[in-house]
C-alpha cells in the first residue's frame, strides 16, 4: 500500500455531471491517491494523512487527458506532403502508402522507441491514456507487430488493417478485404481491443460503406469493439453505419448532414462523435460545429489523431484550444470532451474523472485555472503529474 496526498490545489477540476458546467470544480482542494486509484477528494483542510505529500502550490489540477484516437506506430514523416498541402494540394489518403513503406522498413527496436517517445511526449503534455491504432503495416506480420508494440504501452489498442488498400492489392481490393477480415484479423485480434476502418468513399484508397460494414462485422465476430473513421473528406456513410452497428465512436465527423446529427443524437452515449480539430487544422478543412452538436444532444469527444499525415501533433492542449476557437466550444465544454467525452468513446468510466475509485491520473497546469488551456494557447502549461517520482 502506498498513498500520496496532493495538496494546495488552487482549482481542482473533477468532472462531475451533477454540477452546472459538468466540471465539478473545487477550490483549495486535496486528492489522495492510493495504489494508483483515487481514495479521497475534498477540502485541503480536511485531507487525511498519507505516506507522501505533493504540494502543487496553488496550480490547477485536472483529470489526465484521454487521447482516444492516435496512430502512433509509424516510422518516417511526411513534412513535404504537409508543405504541399499548405500550398494548395488536397489530402486524399494517398500519402498513407509512404508511411506504410517507411514503417515496414523499420526494425522492431526502432519502431518501439518511436512509439514510446510519442507516448512520453503526450504524457509531458497532460495525456494519461492513449488509444493506439495499427494501420501502417498492412501485412499480417506488420499489423501484428504494430499491435504488439502498442499493447506494451496501452490497453486501448485498435486493429486498423482496413486503413487503406495497400498498393500490392490495388488491382484486387476483394482479396485484401478477405485478408483483413480473415487471416490478418485472426492474428491481430489477441492484441487488439478494437477494430477500426477508414470508411471514406471519397478516397480511392479507403473503403466504401459496404466494405466497411464487412470489416466491422468481422471484427465484432472476433470479439472486438467497433470504431469508425467517417465523414472526414466528404459527406459519406460512416456516421450512419457507426450508429447502426453500435460502434463506440465515429471519428472525424468533419462533414455532417442533419440526418447524421440526428442519428448521433439518437445514439446518445452509445456512439460518441470524436472530433479531431488538429486534422482540420493540418488539412485546411472546415471545422465541424461542435457547439451545435452539443445543443443537438450529441455526445462528443476530442482527440489528437496524432499521425504522420493529417495531424502530426500529440498535444491535447492544442486540440482543446482549437476546439474552443474554431469549433464553438466553451473552455469548459472542451475540457469535458477531452476527458469524460474521450473516456466514454472508449467505454471507460474509470478514467477522465477525479472521483473515488477512478484511476489516479492527474494533470497539473502551470496556471490557476483550466481556462488557461485555451486562453494561453501554444504555451506548454500542462503535464501529467508523476506521483511515483515525488519525494516523501
Ligand atoms: O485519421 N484518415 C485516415 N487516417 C488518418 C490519416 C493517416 C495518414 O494520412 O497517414 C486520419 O486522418
Ligand atoms: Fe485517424
Amino acid at each position: 500500500m502506498s498513498s500520496v496526498v496532493v495538496t494546495s490545489i488552487g482549482e481542482l477540476v473533477t468532472c462531475d455531471d451533477s454540477t452546472p458546467d459538468r466540471l465539478g470544480i473545487q477550490q483549495d482542494a486535496a486528492v489522495v491517491v492510493e495504489d494508483g486509484y483515487v481514495a479521497w477528494v475534498g477540502p485541503a483542510s480536511q485531507a487525511p494523512a498519507a505516506d507522501r505529500q505533493v504540494d502543487v502550490g496553488g496550480r490547477a489540477v485536472l483529470p489526465g487527458f484521454v487521447d482516444s484516437h492516435a496512430h502512433l506506430v509509424f516510422a518516417g514523416d511526411r513534412g513535404e506532403e504537409f508543405a504541399a498541402r499548405m500550398a494548395g494540394q488536397a489530402y486524399d489518403g494517398g500519402g498513407i502508402g509512404v508511411s506504410v513503406a517507411a514503417t515496414r522498413a523499420a526494425d522492431d527496436d526502432t519502431l518501439r522507441a518511436l512509439v514510446a517517445g510519442r507516448v512520453a511526449e503526450m504524457r509531458a503534455q497532460g495525456t494519461t491514456t492513449v488509444e493506439i491504432k495499427s494501420g501502417y503495416g498492412l501485412t499480417v506480420d506488420d499489423e501484428v507487430r504494430a499491435l504488439r508494440i502498442a499493447s506494451e504501452l496501452t490497453q486501448e489498442t485498435t486493429f486498423l488493417g482496413a486503413h487503406v488498400v495497400p498498393s500490392e492489392y490495388a488491382a484486387d481490393r476483394a482479396a485484401y478485404l478477405d485478408l483483413v477480415t480473415g487471416r490478418m484479423l485472426t492474428a491481430a485480434a489477441p492484441y487488439a481491443r478494437w477494430v477500426d476502418v477508414f470508411c471514406e468513399p471519397a478516397s480511392a484508397h479507403a473503403f466504401t460503406g459496404e466494405e466497411a460494414r464487412v470489416v466491422l462485422e468481422a471484427g465484432r465476430e472476433a470479439g472486438l469493439g467497433l470504431r469508425v473513421h467517417g465523414n472526414q473528406l466528404d459527406h459519406g456513410p460512416g456516421v450512419q453505419l457507426a450508429v447502426e452497428l453500435g460502434a463506440a465512436s465515429v471519428d472525424h465527423c468533419t462533414y455532417l448532414s442533419d440526418q447524421d446529427i440526428a442519428a448521433l443524437a439518437g445514439a446518445s452515449d452509445a456512439t460518441v462523435a470524436t472530433l479531431l480539430p488538429g486534422v482540420e487544422f493540418s488539412t485546411r478543412s472546415p471545422y465541424p460545429d461542435a457547439g451545435a452538436l452539443l445543443r443537438a444532444g450529441v455526445s462528443i469527444a476530442l482527440a489528437t489523431d496524432c499521425n504522420p499525415g493529417t495531424c502530426y501533433s500529440s498535444s491535447m492542449p492544442f486540440v482543446i484550444a482549437l476546439a474552443v476557437r474554431e469549433m464553438g466550444l466553451t473552455p469548459a465544454q472542451a475540457v469535458y470532451a477531452a476527458t469524460v467525452g474521450s473516456a466514454k468513446s472508449l467505454r471507460r468510466n474509470d478514467i477522465g474523472r477525479i472521483a473515488l475509485g477512478a484511476q489516479g491520473d492527474l494533470t497539473v497546469l502551470e496556471a490557476p485555472s483550466y481556462v488557461h488551456l485555451s486562453y494561453r494557447a501554444g504555451v506548454p502549461i500542462a503535464s501529467a503529474l508523476d506521483l511515483d517520482d515525488v519525494a516523501s
